[in-house]
């Protein structure tokens, strides 16, 4: 099957990203969101990136000819003839299952139907709509337009066509797929999120301050970013809820969110987003590492 239009749902962060791909690599893309204020924010950020690109000659034409191919609605039947429908709207499944239930009975048959849920399980997603065999996960990664990262999740009733063909279709929005299976947090999270919850831990015993774990771990692993970076990156109220979803079906240790964690959520502090988190953002340039034990 040959993917040529797509749909989006949700026009945040993730949404707009994965537009922006969809309609670089040549698709033609439509967005439904709830109001059009949420349509002008997420293109806002899209124009952006896409002169950003521009700037750098990463391009292959002019940033005005991708914008072209993106489309906002506010209508779910604008979705009917869609080849492939990626959710990325809040992490929460009662808003997931309703919002694919209603679809389910918009868009062709034919089409595939994938989330880009973090942790929640995307067999019960799927379970809200009559083609389980077309159902699957497409997790991406933030910022998107960046990452070169996809997570293509089969769950157990997944066709191996339909597999085969997010596999592809990963590829031609430039990404490097990789299949993984309906476990919470996939690959990505399984891993990368004890190791946050770990940070947190060692720097909760005295281990180190914020801003020393963070370059130990630059600087000693060569990663792109420390763990308390990456968390007020990813926004520490999504990391607690991912912890949550994770240790609700894992009942292990290492899921479990350290208290401190939970304290600063209970705060508002959510990093970048809110302005505090384990920086201070007062300066989004210069951000300042707190002192919080
Ligand atoms: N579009 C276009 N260009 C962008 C951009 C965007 N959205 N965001 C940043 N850029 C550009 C910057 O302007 C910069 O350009 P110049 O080189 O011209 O200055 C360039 O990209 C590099 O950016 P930065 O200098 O800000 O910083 P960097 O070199 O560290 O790269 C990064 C940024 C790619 C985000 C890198 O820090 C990184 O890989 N960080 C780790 C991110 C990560 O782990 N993400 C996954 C989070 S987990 C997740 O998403 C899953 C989940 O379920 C929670």
């Amino acid at each position: 099957m040959e993917i040529k239009k797509v749909g989006v749902l949700g026009c945040g962060l993730m949404g707009s990203g994965i537009a922006q791909v969809a309609a670089t690599a040549g698709l033609n893309v439509t967005v439904l969101e709830t109001e059009q204020r949420f349509l002008d924010k997420g293109f806002r950020g899209v124009e952006k990136s896409l002169a950003k690109f521009a700037e750098k000659g990463t391009l292959k034409e002019k940033p005005e000819a991708v914008r072209a191919r993106l489309n906002g609605t506010l209508k779910p039947d604008d979705l009917a003839d869609s080849d492939v429908v990626i959710e990325a709207i809040i992490e929460n499944i009662d808003a997931k299952r309703e919002m694919f239930t209603k679809l389910d009975g918009i868009v062709k048959k034919e089409a595939i139907f994938a989330t880009n849920t973090s942790s929640i399980s995307v067999t019960e997603v799927m379970a809200a709509t009559k083609r389980p065999e077309r159902f699957i996960g497409l997790h991406f990664f933030n910022p998107v337009p960046l990452m070169k990262l996809v997570e293509v999740i089969r769950t157990i009733a997944s066709s191996d066509d339909v597999i085969e063909t997010a596999v592809e279709f990963g590829r031609r929005l430039g990404k490097v797929p990789v299949r993984t299976s309906d476990k919470t947090g996939f690959i990505v999270n399984r891993l990368l999120v004890p190791y946050l919850l770990d940070a947190i831990r060692a720097y909760e015993e005295g281990v180190g301050s914020i801003s020393d774990i963070d370059e130990a771990m630059k600087l000693g692993c060569g990663y792109p970013m420390g763990p308390f970076t990456l968390l007020d990156f990813v926004g520490l109220d999504t990391t607690y809820y991912i912890t949550n979803v994770m240790f609700e079906d894992f009942k292990e240790k290492r899921f479990a969110s350290p208290p401190l964690l939970k304290r600063m959520v209970m705060a508002g502090w959510y990093g970048r987003k809110s302005g505090k988190g384990f920086y201070d953002y007062s300066d989004p340039g210069k951000p300042v590492a707190m002192k919080l034990v």
